[in-house]
């Protein structure tokens, strides 16, 4: 048996889909993004890539394209074909129970738009990225749309109160001991959960920009890894790290995964210190986060923190951060670029 195969076999569970369903950030972006478009798909071909429920298929045949392809590789696949019939849009979505990879050139002709919802947690897990990159180079017209066609990943550095604080008298009893161990535990992998913006100690950076009619499924191979300075700004606790995505659709519209939106099933995708540090309004915070693809399992992604000594790592300019040289240096942009 294939990873792939239970992988596919996650998404016969009714409940995730349910789940998506329930997300309203999410539908009513693509909702928006498509049926707020309808000229772009008006009498177009257009692939669903991952149908799932064929939610998204539908959308377009509303907004008027003559042929839709459902590609769906778990056995979903009659599902949407029940879906499509309870919509009336037989004659129009085609329901190919396949994986992508798997679906041979000549047999499907080339499409205007592809439309997917691939989107793991922080953004890049489960892979299946690198299936929207090759129904790209396969199926897609030279000018054709992609829906959304750009991704960002966004890092900011965060207290967890939850993790650290909480610990310190739970019931009148001091804990501390049990919260080391916790975070021991939770260091080890990321923590999928929604934080309160109050909790966040800086302005967010962006940890990569994927466009996707351009991007290679090799440059997905590595996400970020550049060093990153974040001058503080409010006092707290640096415990953490936050990391969420944005997409954004061919006419400028984004669904988005920031802590300041509505939470989505998403949330926010937390790194966990095993220690925080006490920082203060416009210290400089340093760190890189790296996600490199598993030699493995290619829908895995490491993620490697490092903090770094904001000394010693270049800041960004201007640089908000109490660092001398950064007051210097934006005394002088200030001076000389206005
Ligand atoms: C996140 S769900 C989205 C479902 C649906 N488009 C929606 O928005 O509700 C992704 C779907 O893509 C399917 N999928 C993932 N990789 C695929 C591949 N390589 N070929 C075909 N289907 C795939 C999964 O089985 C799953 O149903
Ligand atoms: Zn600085």
């Amino acid at each position: 048996m294939e990873d792939s195969d239970d992988y596919f076999r996650s998404y016969e569970e009714m409940d995730v889909h349910y789940l998506m369903l329930n997300d309203h950030p999410r539908m009513i972006a693509y909702k928006n993004a498509i049926k707020n478009n309808a000229e772009l798909f008006k009498n177009k071909i257009v692939m669903d890539v991952g149908a799932g429920t064929g939610i998204l298929s539908v959308f377009c045949a509303q907004a008027g394209a003559s042929k839709v392809f459902a590609v769906e590789a778990s056995n979903l696949s009659k599902l949407i074909e029940k879906i499509v019939d309870e919509n009336n849009f037989t004659d129009i979505i085609k329901v190919i129970h396949s994986k992508l990879e798997d679906i041979d050139c000549n047999t499907v002709e080339k499409v205007d738009i592809i439309v997917s919802e691939w989107m793991g947690f922080y953004l890049v897990h489960e892979g299946m990225l690198d299936t929207v990159l090759l129904a790209r180079n396969k199926f897609l017209k030279p000018d054709g749309l992609l829906f959304p066609c750009i991704a960002k990943l966004h890092a900011v550095p965060c207290q967890i109160p939850e993790y650290f604080d909480f610990f310190n008298d739970i019931y009148d009893v001091k804990m501390k001991s049990f919260g080391d161990n916790i975070r021991r535990e939770k260091s080890s992998k990321p923590e999928i959960m929604t934080i309160k913006t109050d909790n966040i100690l800086a302005e967010e950076k962006i940890l990569a920009w994927i466009d996707l009619n351009t991007a290679t499924i090799e440059d997905c191979n590595l996400i970020g890894g550049q060093d990153l300075v974040f001058p503080c700004t409010k006092d707290g606790n640096f415990s953490g790290t936050c990391i969420w995505f944005d997409v954004e659709f061919p006419d400028g519209s984004i669904l988005s995964t920031s802590p300041y939106e509505t939470p989505t099933h998403w949330k926010q995708t937390i790194i966990i210190l095993p220690n925080q540090q006490e920082v203060v309004k416009d210290e400089p915070i340093a760190f890189r986060i790296s996600l490199k693809r598993d030699k493995t399992n290619k829908r895995r992604y490491n993620l490697e923190f490092n903090i770094l000594n904001p000394e010693t790592t270049e800041h960004d300019l201007p640089c908000d951060c109490f660092m001398t040289k950064c007051i210097v240096a934006k005394q002088y942009i200030e001076n000389h670029c206005q």
